[in-house]
This record gives structure tokens, sequence and C-alpha cells, in this order.
């Protein structure tokens, strides 16, 4: 299992520190939540703190783009070389396009769905996907109970991408910690974000390290 912690709940005015820690600590990948006050009822952060991230990080980005105009988004994260950027298929008319513009900038792309969107709205797109994001909390905040729902439905996404192409990654961010790791593991899952189980725990390595199964 890959862990990327996100950086949400690090402590943002010791930013520097916190991603030098979860790096050191053996984090995969630096997941960063991109919030527009629109899409979600919160504001994050934009290019200029996240390219501070980038001179620091030495682990790739994992961007998770929650925002309005994926386009315009896509377009001001690229230059920053993250490996993944992820979008909503519900915010998105285009969702084909946006993934080829993705794969342009020579960054993998990622589909997120929320948790009532069903694991069928992506089946044409998964042989263009390096990674599905399911998200198991409603997105917008940190810190929130894990919606178990999600396991049956990365089982059945497992299945499509088992057809279709293999490669693609099950990624799965919200709520997740040491008490639903292995049902996540057992579902197929790959990749899971984790804020608050890391950034609460006294010591980060030992947080990513649980999860590291
Ligand atoms: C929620 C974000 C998550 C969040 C995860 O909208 O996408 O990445 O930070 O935080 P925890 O692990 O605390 O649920
Ligand atoms: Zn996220």
């Amino acid at each position: 299992m890959l862990v990327a912690p996100s950086i949400l709940s690090a402590d943002f005015g010791r930013l520097n520190e916190e991603i030098r820690a979860i790096c050191d600590g053996g984090a995969d990948l630096i997941h960063v939540d991109v919030m527009d006050g629109h899409f979600v009822p919160n504001l994050t952060i934009g290019p200029v703190v996240v390219n501070a991230v980038a001179k620091v990080a030495t682990k790739p980005l994992d961007i998770h783009l929650m925002v309005e105009n994926n386009t315009f988004f896509v377009d001001l994260f690229a230059p920053l070389k993250p490996k993944y950027i992820s979008f909503h298929i519900e915010e998105e008319k285009h969702p084909h396009r946006l993934i080829q513009k993705i794969r342009d900038y020579g960054i993998s792309p990622a589909i997120v769905l929320n948790p009532h969107t069903p694991v069928e709205t992506i089946e044409y797109l998964l042989e263009d996907l390096d990674m599905v994001l399911l998200m198991s909390v409603n997105p917008g905040f940190g810190g929130q109970k894990f919606i178990p729902t999600v396991i049956e439905k990365a089982k059945r996404l497992k299945k499509l991408i088992e057809k279709v192409n293999p490669k693609c990654l099950i990624e799965v961010d919200g709520g997740v910690g040491d008490k639903n790791i292995c049902l996540l593991k057992e579902a197929g899952v790959d990749v899971v974000v984790a804020g608050n189980y890391v950034f609460t725990n006294a010591s980060y390595e030992k947080a990513i390290k649980s999860l590291q199964i």
C-alpha cells in the first residue's frame, strides 16, 4: 500500500518542516488538496504555496483539484510538475479532453469520484487513466468520518480496471487510518491518502509505516 499524507492537516506555520518530516518518514506521495470555495465550501492553497512545497518535497506531488474550472487549474499547477493531477468527474463536461491535456503536460491523469458517484460513470475513461481516486468522505475538510460504502465501491472498480487497464491504480481519500487499512487493502486499493491520522500522530514515520501494509 502506498501512502500519501494530505498536507491539509499539516501546521501551515511550519510547512517546510512538516513536508520534510513526512518525506523523511517514508511518505510515497505528497497529497495536496486544492479547494476553490465554489466546488467545495472551503478554500486552501494556490500555486505560490504549492511551489514552496514542491521545492522542499523529496517525494512526488499528488494534486487533488476540488474546483469548478478544472482546465484553468490544470494550467496553473502543471508547471510545478506533480506526478498526478486528479479532477472531479462531477465537475467536468469534457473529461476525456482534460485527461489528454494533463497527459500532454507529462503528468499522470486521475479522476476523483464523490461518495455518491457510481464507478460505472467512468467506465469508458478507465483505459486513459493512471489512477482513480474514490472519496471516502464528502470533499472539503480533513478529519471527517470514513464512509464504509467505499469498500464495496473499490471492489467493483477493481473488477472494471482488471478488464480494461490493470495498471490503473485505485486511491482512497478521507478518514483513512489503522482501523480501516486492512479492509482497503483487501478491496484492492493501491494508495491511501491520510491527513488527520498522520499529522495527529506523535511519530509521522510510525503512522505512515502502519498504513504501508
Ligand atoms: C478532503 C480531502 C482529503 C483530506 C483527508 O476533501 O480531499 O485529502 O485532507 O484528510 P483526513 O485523512 O483527515 O480525512
Ligand atoms: Zn484529497
